[in-house]
């Protein structure tokens, strides 16, 4: 039963009022969103590990100069999400330390490896282009300082899409040996992405509750067969084939019929145990230690620099 504030609040939400730090929520909304804003960020910054492998390794200057502004953006993108986390109570030290101890996740596409350079085209075109479709409605989310950090970031993930895709096209329409390398990344990328919009309906324990309170606008697989339509088009213009036997055109629902992905697979990789999981979670560590005698540096001058203003 709905306390008389609690009431108060859901009816601020469906009218589609923007919840501002400062005011009064749910324990449960301000959990949530700690939980989705961090491991939103987490993500952006885990994801810049599989992209950063091949920045010393791009084929031409122009695309390690492109390369290497994406993966300053994703940092970006985790500071303001961190930033919007921090509105909530909760410290970025506190997040990444969840993170780093397992108690936090990250998103299930970065346990991925990126073997050749036509995966970094299939990143872009379908890792980035997943997170648009699900980044793009969340411009829409009752939570304020969350809402407009999607906002700016959704500004910026259109470049991260069309540089991917660019990519593709140069490969897929190059030599045999190129095709082949684009097809086998799609082969490898395809089942992952649609994994990045969480479990079926039927198995998202969140998206309930997260739609009452306009923290999730669409469920899980609404934004998978948004995904699925938006995309195979652009596989067949690439002359590539997705790698589904499954896949046809519905004309009765207006969109595709496809195959799911293998949902044990999925629950392994969040468990840990996906290609990538230890080596993704040691480099964070690894740099979050490597880089403790800088913050230690920086804290000490800022203490000085506060004592002598006081003085
Ligand atoms: N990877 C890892 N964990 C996932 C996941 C995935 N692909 N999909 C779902 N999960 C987790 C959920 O976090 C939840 O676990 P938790 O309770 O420990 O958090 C559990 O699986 C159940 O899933 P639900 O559908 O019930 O959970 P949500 O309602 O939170 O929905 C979500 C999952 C759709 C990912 C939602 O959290 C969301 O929209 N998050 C914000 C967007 C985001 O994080 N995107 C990451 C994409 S990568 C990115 O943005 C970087 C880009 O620049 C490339």
């Amino acid at each position: 039963e709905m306390s008389a504030e609690e009431r108060a609040f859901q009816e601020r939400i469906d009218r589609g009022e923007k919840i501002e730090p400062t005011d009064w929520m749910p324990e449960g909304y301000r959990k949530t969103l700690i939980r989705q804003i961090g491991q939103h960020a987490h993500s952006e910054i885990v994801g810049q590990l599989p992209e950063g492998n091949w920045i010393t390794r791009a084929p031409t200057l122009e695309r390690k100069a492109i390369l290497l502004a994406k993966v300053q953006d994703e940092a970006g993108h985790g500071l303001y999400l961190y930033c919007a986390a921090e509105t909530l109570g909760v410290s970025r030290d506190e997040l990444i330390e969840l993170l780093h101890a397992g108690k936090m996740k990250y998103s299930s596409i970065f346990n991925y490896p990126t073997l050749t350079w036509a995966d970094i085209g299939a990143v872009g075109w379908l890792v980035d282009g997943a997170a648009i479709m699900n980044q793009v409605p969340l411009q829409r989310t009752s939570y304020g300082p969350y809402s407009r950090a999607m906002i700016r970031i959704c500004k910026e993930e259109s470049f991260h899409q069309r540089q991917g895709f660019d990519i593709m096209m140069k490969m897929a329409g190059g030599s045999e040996a190129q095709k082949r390398m684009a097809q086998d990344a799609l082969d490898r990328f395809w089942y992952p992405s649609l994994m990045m919009f969480g479990p079926s309906d039927k198995d998202s324990v969140h998206s309930a509750q997260s739609m009452a309170w306009k923290i999730k606008i669409n469920t899980n697989d609404e934004l998978r067969q948004k995904f699925v339509d938006q995309t195979v088009p652009q596989a067949e213009y690439l002359g590539l084939t997705v790698p589904d036997p499954d896949l046809k055109w519905n004309e009765d629902k207006g969109g595709y019929d496809f195959s799911e992905p293998d949902w044990n697979e999925f629950f392994e990789v969040l468990k840990g145990n996906g290609p990538c999981n230890e080596e993704r979670l040691g480099a964070r560590v690894k740099a979050w230690e490597d880089g403790a005698w800088v913050r230690e540096g920086l804290m000490a001058h800022a203490d000085k620099r506060s004592v002598a203003k006081v003085a």
